[in-house]
């Protein structure tokens, strides 16, 4: 099927979970759900999210990744998503959405942005340490023009627009929340991201404002789930575990934009296309052992409810949330780890906050692959006090506080701040909070 992986890379396994008998935080999260839904809720919900897997994973290996939603930029800045679009987006959870830019504009920003970290490559830091890509700058003259583009802030809205709030204290207007820029060359091999979710790992379970956004699925009814309901997850708190892996800010979607093409195995990006079920299959996996018997592993009612344990699989408080095949095997991961379909310079592609997803491994390619990480953040009240404080340290040349970065870039040669930037482009960065 188009975009599965051909041979499984050697990503960890995390089969047995690590052990967290030190660490009081894990015990006592899992103790707080027990006590609070009851082991019976949660053996409910686990036989039915395991149940709901076994469809719905076949329906991902029987479409390749053809599943995931394409969608013109042309066609929904001009009339909004469709129904059919929308329906395919909260189901899958992701969408591509090719031409935000024009191609030629995007071919022109990589190089600019390309010469940009050149000329600055003594000032700046970038990871992994001994093959570096990920660099770590927020605030160059591409990632601006690229975010304060009025294609592309018009896109971020309709974007948040696909969750509900009727509180009245949010709103889709954009905020921008600075993220960096990756050009990794060819033949650099990465395992470092493997299957993962992230907006935090143990603080989906521990911080009661986050446990609360998963309330239906603790409570033993994972299908009345409703992953885009932004009223409950407004006030979630991310990184109760503070560590530069955790985003404090919520992200409605999580995006980058491609500078360059990318195809699978070319340094693109995997993708798994569900979002209610999977997540409610990965909160409920800490309470729960597989048998004994290999055989009877996809026999959810097998599987031995865990009281006393604390081990979470591939859980750790300063990490993204991992998966893997033999710690998670419901999802089936092997067949269902998607690569997005070829990419071009100036398209999008967009995951739910809970998506899980995973970095190319291989880039086979002959060229750089390069995205600019912009994500789509709506107002709320905790997105607001982020990317009020973000800009105030901008412009005073601090990096922001999730990135930990310590490099003042208004020194760097080349550096332009926000000069030219439309009213709707420093609302969006937040002058007028
Ligand atoms: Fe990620």
């Amino acid at each position: 099927m188009p975009g599965q992986i051909c041979q499984w890379p050697a990503w960890p396994e995390y089969s047995t979970g690590n052990d967290t008998s030190e660490d009081r935080d894990f015990a006592n999260t899992k103790k707080a759900i027990i006590d609070e839904f009851g082991r019976e809720n949660l053996q409910e919900a686990w036989v039915r999210v395991c149940k709901d897997l076994s469809s719905i994973t076949d329906e991902i290996i029987e479409q390749g990744n053809t599943i995931i939603p394409i969608c013109s930029a042309d066609e929904i800045l001009e009339n909004g998503f469709s129904t059919d679009d929308k329906q395919r987006i909260k189901k899958t959870g992701c969408v591509v959405v090719r031409g935000v830019l024009p191609r030629a504009q995007a071919e022109e920003l990589y190089i600019e942005v390309h010469q940009y970290i050149a000329r600055n490559k003594d000032a700046i830091t970038a990871w992994p340490e001994d093959t570096p890509s990920m660099y770590d700058i927020y605030d160059s003259p591409v990632q601006n023009t690229i975010r304060s583009h009025p294609r592309h802030l018009q896109l971020q809205k309709l974007l948040n627009g696909l969750w509900q709030d009727n509180s009245g204290e949010t709103s889709s207007d954009p905020l921008i929340y600075y993220d960096g820029v990756r050009d990794r060359p060819p033949k650099q091999v990465f395992l470092g991201l493997g299957p993962h979710i992230d907006a935090g790992s143990l603080s989906r379970w521990a911080a009661p404002t986050y446990r609360k956004v998963y309330e239906s699925i603790f409570s033993g009814h994972p299908e009345n789930h409703d992953a885009w309901n932004l009223e409950v997850r407004k006030d979630a708190v991310q990184d109760l575990f503070k560590a530069p892996s955790h985003s404090s800010v919520f992200r409605a979607f999580q995006g980058w934009t491609a500078l360059t093409p990318s195809r699978a195995r070319e340094g693109s990006i995997l993708l798994y296309p569900n979002v209610a079920t999977t997540i409610g299959y990965m909160l409920l996996r800490p309470f729960f052992t597989p048998p004994k018997d290999e055989e009877d592993i996809m026999d959810a009612s097998k599987w031995i409810f865990d009281e006393s344990g604390c081990r979470f699989p591939g859980t750790e408080k300063d990490q993204s949330q991992f998966l893997s095949r033999s710690s998670h095997p419901h999802l089936r991961l092997e067949g269902c780890m998607m690569h997005v379909p070829e990419i071009q310079p100036g398209d999008t592609v967009w995951w739910h906050s809970d998506l899980c997803h995973a970095v190319d491994p291989e880039h086979e390619g002959v060229h750089n692959a390069s995205v600019a990480f912009i994500a789509a953040v709506p107002t709320t009240p905790l997105t607001k006090t982020y990317i009020k404080q973000q800009l105030a340290d901008t412009l005073a040349g601090r990096q922001p506080s999730d990135t930990q970065g310590t490099v003042n870039e208004t020194l760097l040669k080349g550096y332009r701040g926000h000069e030219g930037f439309s009213e709707d482009a420093r609302r969006a960065f937040g002058y007028y909070l």
